[in-house]
């Protein structure tokens, strides 16, 4: 079940999150400590006229929630809220046992979730907590703290020992634990609780909206193929929105879901325990990946970075779509040999995918880069020439100009990588930055009638070929209606 957390802090402002939400929602959590005014009259009224089924739940501030009242007063108020609304579910604390709240739960049929909290880690205890609460009838629900992608895995281990349990809710709190909340019927979690857009109940809720219609969370089942992406950061990506979509248009069983990830190695226990098929790699894992995989492309070798592991029966395969993605746009000039001569502003990684791309389609290339001993590094491996960032004499001659620096992108959108080039006007420019779209060098280049490729179209590039590789099959969406 999806459980919309209801964040608002006014009864008329919940009553809103449902009227747009309910539809993506199987049930609702009312957090009355996020209320302004504990009024439990009207608090009564709204159980009573709520669309959804509610969980009643009043969270104390030592447990992450706002409550800070005595636990006498807090007795009180639950006590008539139980008996006098409509409530599916009461969300109590593990050591909060009262015996009147849990008699009015009973006799009226409220399912108690009785649920404990660790804001710092996950507890070496967790497992016998759960099994103590489930053997008393109550659903247990346990929110602790993944502190690394190792915590992400002990989670994930602790469905095999606790699959006995029908009923339990098990989330980490914070970026490592969103994957469990995306895959919660994979953990055999009830359910898992998502925000409403633009606000956040707790470290790593996601917002309703994603996980009803990009992840489709609610539609995974054992059949479900499982890709990904890993980085540190991950979350900001573009890529699920690239893949969910994509894999509910051609009508596969699969899912995306961004994996933040501090250690590779145990990443890789981590996806034989999940059985994923396919990842995305990005900064900075693109190296770290290389030892675990049986097999790698002649990209790969050259760029000796990796941006995409697929599973291959009996090993991890490597290969590198940045390079694929970059290529797809002019590999018509670079054929036609509309593009013969080319320079490369950057010398770091993506410049490296950029340089190998075009030698390989044997465009000459010159780089610039402001440490000039990089662009020297890249030019020897490459068999390209170099020169410093203010030379620009020596591109005058270029058909194509590729700019892979992180100068122009947001938020320092004014700066320019090559302030001391002046553009002849037949050049091919071609971005990398893709936020924003149109950066002051693409401008600059426009202004003088050079054509275009902006960085969103290698970004989409890549991710396509990262499809057809995780799926065999063709990417559905065109640039002009895929939506990220
Ligand atoms: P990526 O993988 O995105 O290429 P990277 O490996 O860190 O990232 O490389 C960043 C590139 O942007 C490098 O060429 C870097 O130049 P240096 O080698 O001199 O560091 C370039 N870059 C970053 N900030 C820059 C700036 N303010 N001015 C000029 N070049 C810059």
């Amino acid at each position: 079940m999806l459980c919309l957390t209801l964040t608002g802090n006014t009864l008329e402002k919940n009553t809103e999150y449902i009227e747009l939400y309910h539809t993506m929602s199987d049930l609702c959590e009312l957090r009355i400590d996020l209320l302004e005014q504990m009024n439990l009259q009207d608090i009564i009224a709204f159980s009573q006229q709520a669309q959804l089924p509610l969980i009643l739940t009043c969270r104390r501030e030592r447990d992450g929630g706002a409550y800070r009242r005595t636990d006498r007063t807090r007795t009180g108020q639950l006590n008539r809220l139980l008996r006098e609304g409509t409530w599916a579910y009461v969300d109590l604390e593990e050591d909060f046992r009262r015996g009147e709240l849990e008699q009015i739960a009973r006799e009226r049929n409220i399912r108690i979730i009785r649920s404990f909290h660790d804001m710092q880690r996950v507890p070496a205890d967790l497992f016998s907590r759960i099994e103590r609460i489930a053997a008393k009838g109550e659903i247990p629900k346990a929110a602790v703290t993944a502190l690394n992608i190792r915590d992400a895995l002990t989670l994930f281990s602790a469905e095999q020992q606790l699959a006995h349990i029908e009923k339990k809710i098990i989330l980490a709190m914070g970026d490592y634990g969103v994957p469990r909340r995306i895959l919660y019927r994979r953990t055999g979690s009830l359910l898992t609780y998502a925000s409403p857009p633009g606000t956040s109940a707790a470290p790593g809720h996601l917002d309703i909206e994603s996980m009803k219609h990009i992840y489709r969370s609610d539609q995974v089942n054992s059949q479900t193929n499982i890709y990904g992406i890993i980085g540190n950061p991950v979350l900001h990506t573009a890529s699920p929105r690239i893949h969910n979509p994509a894999f509910h248009k051609v009508g596969i069983n699969a899912i995306y879901v961004p994996f933040l990830v501090d250690d590779v190695r145990t990443f890789f226990t981590f996806a034989d325990r999940l059985s994923v098929k396919g990842f995305s790699v990005t900064v900075p894992h693109k190296q770290q990946v290389l030892p675990y995989l049986g097999r790698i492309t002649r990209e790969v070798k050259q760029i000796g970075s990796c941006n995409t592991v697929v599973w291959e029966r009996e090993y991890w395969k490597g290969i590198n779509t940045d390079y694929y993605g970059f290529l797809r746009p002019i590999l018509n000039l670079l054929d036609g040999e509309r593009i013969k001569r080319a320079a490369v502003i950057g010398a770091g990684g993506a410049a490296r995918a950029v340089v190998w791309a075009l030698r390989n389609h044997q465009c000459s290339v010159v780089i610039l880069n402001r440490t000039p001993q990089r662009a020297e590094e890249l030019a020897r491996q490459t068999g390209s020439s170099w020169a410093a960032l203010d030379d620009t004499a020596s591109i005058s001659q270029v058909d194509l100009i590729v700019q892979t620096t992180s100068v122009g992108m947001a938020p320092d959108t004014d700066a320019d990588p090559l302030p001391g080039y002046t553009f002849r006007g037949d050049e091919v420019v071609y971005e990398l930055i893709y936020t924003p779209e149109m950066t002051a060098f693409m401008k600059r280049a426009k202004l003088s009638g050079c054509s275009l490729v902006p960085g969103k179209q290698m970004l989409l590039g890549q991710g396509i070929m990262q499809f057809e590789t995780f799926t065999g099959l063709n990417y559905p969406f065109t640039e002009d209606t895929v939506v990220f």
